[in-house]
């Protein structure tokens, strides 16, 4: 939820090593943009509403200096305009901020603000108070870096900002609960939002935790507690990823690229240390009361994850989405144990789920694929998912491979690691098989059949409910068609008078004992007129398209869910959309 940036080194060209930085977050927000640089003596600020992809490397090839931030926006606070890009600034534009989070106190610090002066703000943002209220501390004789600290002291809620001042050589930078990582480069220093952004030029990186700020000049970064004022030492993190995996190569969109990348991601999900997957296991045997919670895929990911504990280890766990789980706190206790389960690790309702379990004293586990990030951090012990960086905003093969984690914790729970294992290597095996241009070129031929409809229902059971749920969120956020998900013996309660001739509906099928049951549900809709997509290991008269998934046994919601992915990309395709960047989300949401 928005990207920020900074540069500070040797390089005249800071402002447009602050464009590419942006490029690579754009994910993180793309309704507008900005970027400040400090010029001799002066800041030379552009900003504009728009796709930060967008912007020509030319605005910014005879920009010199060494010093400049830069924002993609996500809007929280205010509209889509100009006035409301970052970067913002004090009244003599001296000071200027990037900042990625939400001021909760926003509103009383502005009215104090400008009670003497009241054209003081020209934005809407929250984020103009920042700079403001650096500059009243300032002008009543405290130093930058002081009037800093005394600002990250007085906002609250939850923010990363970065901040540039006309006069002086370093940057200033502060985290509390949005991320921010600093880079070390050879005689330059980079701070951003997410690793990638800088990653072309360093794999040396420090993170900053929540309650620190970072002063940044061209030979050091010093790391301090904003409310202590204490040096914090920190050991430098080298990367293992390359940028190579973080940009979207020959690819049309990220969403493509990923969900073709499943063949890979799978494979390094299940490649996991065996105590690793064991000791979660225990943890889930110990645990009196095991909760998992995410947000939108990942929550569903939980949600089939419940099922799989079920089927598997018969082992009762409890779903909540991380936005509603504060609401179950009353059942958690010393201990209960939470898995949290989150791509990004950045997400607030799951860092707010995680202080709950905390508050209670229980244990909390984490599944992520952002090493370093928050709900990595927070947690008593976490696993990543190891699907490499995930840049479209619908979540694709971080999905899968949180799938493929869970169902090998849960034969794990069962005894049965090794069983898991063989399955789980087997489905890799199978998809890499059928993943390919020609299975893709299928699916766009059946999404080139039911792209100009309204509405497209998807059924699933057991496992495979959430994957129909999960089915109904890919559609829905990549191609604005109506789309929802069933459990397929609930039609008949309700949902099945919204079928007519024609209503496309896709149905997930398993090669198992939910087979029958599914079938006659398919039956219903069929008689009713529905336009049936079956997506199965086998055939079926009552299908009028079918999409080959392998039989993987309990595996099945994996296998089903590729397709499902692949459809939603080509409904957005042929509807004129990117599917990369949909209206109104950002990839990871930093705010409750
Ligand atoms: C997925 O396609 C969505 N964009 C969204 O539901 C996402 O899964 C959710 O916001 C959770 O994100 P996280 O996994 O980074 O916590």
């Amino acid at each position: 939820m928005c990207g920020i940036f900074g540069y500070t080194g040797n390089n005249k060209n800071a402002a447009l090593k602050t464009l590419y930085g942006l490029k690579d977050l754009e994910y993180r927000g793309y309704d507008s943009w900005g970027i400040a640089v400090k010029e001799t003596g002066e800041l030379f600020v552009k900003k504009a509403v728009g796709k930060i992809s967008e912007v020509p490397e030319r605005l910014f090839s005879s920009v010199l200096g060494n010093t400049a931030i830069g924002h993609s926006r996500w809007a929280t606070h205010g509209g889509v305009t100009k006035k409301n890009a970052h970067p913002h600034f004090n009244y003599d534009k001296t000071i200027t901020v990037v900042h990625n989070g939400i001021i909760e106190n926003a509103d009383i610090l502005r009215r104090r603000l400008s009670q003497k002066k009241r054209d003081l703000f020209i934005s809407e943002t929250d984020t103009e108070v920042i700079p403001h209220l650096v500059d009243y501390y300032m002008k009543r004789g405290k130093s930058l870096e002081d009037a800093f600290i005394l600002t990250c002291r007085e906002i609250k809620g939850r923010f990363a900002f970065v901040l540039m001042h006309r006069d002086s050589d370093f940057l200033l930078a502060a985290r509390h609960g949005s991320p921010l990582i600093v880079g070390k480069g050879d005689g330059e220093y980079f701070i951003a939002s997410d690793i990638p952004a800088f990653l072309q030029y360093t794999k040396k990186v420090n993170y900053l935790d929540d309650g620190e700020y970072v002063k940044i000049s061209r030979e050091k970064a010093d790391f301090y507690s904003f409310d202590s004022r204490k040096k914090i030492k920190k050991k430098d993190i080298i990367i293992n990823l390359d940028k190579e995996a973080a940009s979207k190569g020959e690819w049309d969109h990220f969403m493509l690229k990923e969900i073709v990348e499943q063949k890979d991601s799978l494979a390094r999900a299940i490649n996991q240390d065996d105590a690793a997957i064991e000791k979660i296991a225990r943890e889930i045997k110990k645990a009196r009361g095991v909760f998992l919670s995410g947000c939108g895929t990942a929550g569903k990911m939980c949600m089939a994850a419940e099922y799989f504990f079920s089927v598997v280890a018969e082992r009762h766990t409890n779903f909540a989405p991380a936005s509603e789980f504060p609401i179950y706190h009353h059942f958690l206790k010393p201990e209960s144990l939470l898995i949290a389960v989150s791509q990004s690790g950045e997400t607030a309702d799951v860092l707010e789920a995680m202080k709950v379990a905390k508050r209670k004293k229980s244990k909390v586990l984490s599944l992520v694929n952002v090493s370093g990030s928050s709900v990595a951090r927070a947690s008593d012990y976490s696993l990543l998912i190891n699907a490499g960086p995930e840049k479209a905003v619908a979540s694709t093969k971080a999905a899968t491979s949180q799938l493929a984690l869970l169902l090998l914790i849960a034969f794990a729970v069962a005894g049965k690691l090794k069983e898991g294992k063989e399955l789980l290597i087997g489905l890799v095996g199978k998809i890499n098989d059928h993943l390919n241009p020609k299975y893709l070129e299928y699916i766009k031929k059946v999404a080139t059949i039911i792209f100009h409809e309204h509405d497209v229902y998807i059924i699933g059971k057991s496992a495979n409910y959430p994957i129909a749920l999960e089915a109904a969120i890919k559609i829905q956020e990549v191609s604005y068609i109506h789309a929802e998900g069933f459990a397929g013996g609930e039609l008949k309660h309700g949902p099945i008078a919204l079928i007519k001739k024609n209503t496309p509906c896709v149905a997930l099928i398993a090669n198992d004992e939910t087979k029958d049951d599914m079938l006659s549900n398919v039956a219903e809709l069929k008689a009713r007129g529905a336009y049936i997509v079956g997506i199965a290991s086998e055939n079926n008269t009552l299908f009028n398209k079918w999409i080959f998934v392998p039989d993987v046994g309990v595996a099945s919601p994996i296998a089903n869910l590729i397709p499902i992915q692949i459809l939603a990309y080509y409904l957005a395709v042929l509807r004129g959309n990117n599917p990369d960047m949909p209206r109104n989300l950002a990839k990871s949401v930093t705010v409750k």
